[in-house]
């Protein structure tokens, strides 16, 4: 199941959501459709885990509603100027970044993807990325103008900066190029894929992953840990996916003014000051990492030569003076 919004769902969800029976005739008049209409988008609340009451002559009153990023609870709480003008939602799909890939083609930026379940999540170089309907899975479009395909990687670290500002209760630490780190353990990871055309940027589709209320800290040789796995306590995945994606929309903003965005990575940037192991494409190499560049690039000391990291891989070995 495919949920597009702004919708008739959005509508009467946001009649229904303080509990009160609403009936179906003052629905339909006010929203301007039929009845059957109403029922039809009341089912498919209800598909989607809604405990909806229908009583005779008093209408219709929501009983429950699942802690799912619905776009109408999202929406309720979001703030952006551009991100999330639209949504679509999916009950599952192969991968968020597979439908915003196909549909930036097409639509305008702004659009967000999200998935209640994802069957094949990808992650950075070819890997698989495992989730569950308790985690976030979303993918946004964007379409910068006048912006240099070399800033491209500017975009790994902005989302990984919108999810730990969205998580501000909790000490969470970037680690370069795009993940998210929680107890030295990965919580988030962004996905950046993009198209490029006679040197500019036709699109990017920015991949957001977090591990939110599932548990990973036993995923066996996966060093990943989750919010509830550190908090004990189930958080409101609407709530979260309004906080990130009302980060993202600001630091988008501010594009054109790298230097405000890469000082506040660097803040949170626990890879500077490392030592760490780079694994590039072809090569392999060991430095202090001492700092990015305005494009977002790595730069690394190995033994007194600076280098430039543009991708690949990097492990924090352990801190050095
Ligand atoms: C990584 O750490 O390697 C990046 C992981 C990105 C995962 C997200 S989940 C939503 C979006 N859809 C995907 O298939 N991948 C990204």
């Amino acid at each position: 199941m495919k949920i597009s919004s702004p919708s008739i769902l959005d509508s009467i969800w946001f009649k229904l959501r303080k509990g009160d029976y609403v009936s179906g005739e003052d629905l339909a008049r006010e929203l301007n459709v039929s009845k059957v209409a109403i029922w039809k988008a009341i089912r498919k609340l209800e598909k989607l885990g809604y405990k909806v009451e229908k009583a005779r002559r008093l209408g219709y009153r929501l009983l429950y509603q699942p802690n799912l990023p619905h776009p109408w609870r999202i929406r309720e709480m979001l703030r952006t100027k551009l991100i999330g003008r639209r949504f679509i939602y999916y009950k599952e799909l192969d991968s968020t970044q597979r439908v915003a890939k196909e549909l930036a083609e097409v639509e305008k930026e702004g659009l967000v993807i999200i998935a209640e379940k994802q069957r094949r999540g990808r992650g950075r170089l070819g890997r698989i990325w495992l989730s569950s309907v308790d985690d976030l899975k979303m993918s946004i479009v964007l379409k910068p103008s006048n912006l240099h395909p070399v800033k491209l990687g500017l975009f790994s670290l902005i989302g990984g900066l919108a999810v730990a500002k969205a998580l501000k209760n909790l000490d969470v630490k970037l680690k370069w190029p795009n993940d998210v780190l929680l107890n030295e353990r990965k919580v988030a990871g962004i996905l950046v894929e993009g198209k490029v055309e006679a040197d500019r940027i036709s699109y990017i589709v920015l991949g957001i992953g977090i591990n939110v209320n599932s548990k990973k800290e036993n995923l066996k040789g996966i060093n990943a840990i989750s919010i509830y796995d550190v908090l004990n306590e189930k958080q409101d995945l609407a709530e979260l996916t309004a906080k990130v994606l009302n980060e993202l929309d600001l630091l988008y903003m501010k594009i054109g003014d790298e230097a405000r965005i890469l000082k506040e990575v660097k803040e949170r940037l626990g890879t500077i000051g490392k030592l760490v192991k780079v694994i590039g494409l072809d090569e392999e190499f060991e430095g202090k990492a001492i700092d990015i560049d305005g494009n977002g690039f790595l730069l690394v000391n190995v033994n007194g030569n600076v280098r430039r990291v543009l991708a690949g891989d990097v492990i924090h070995l352990r801190e050095i003076a």
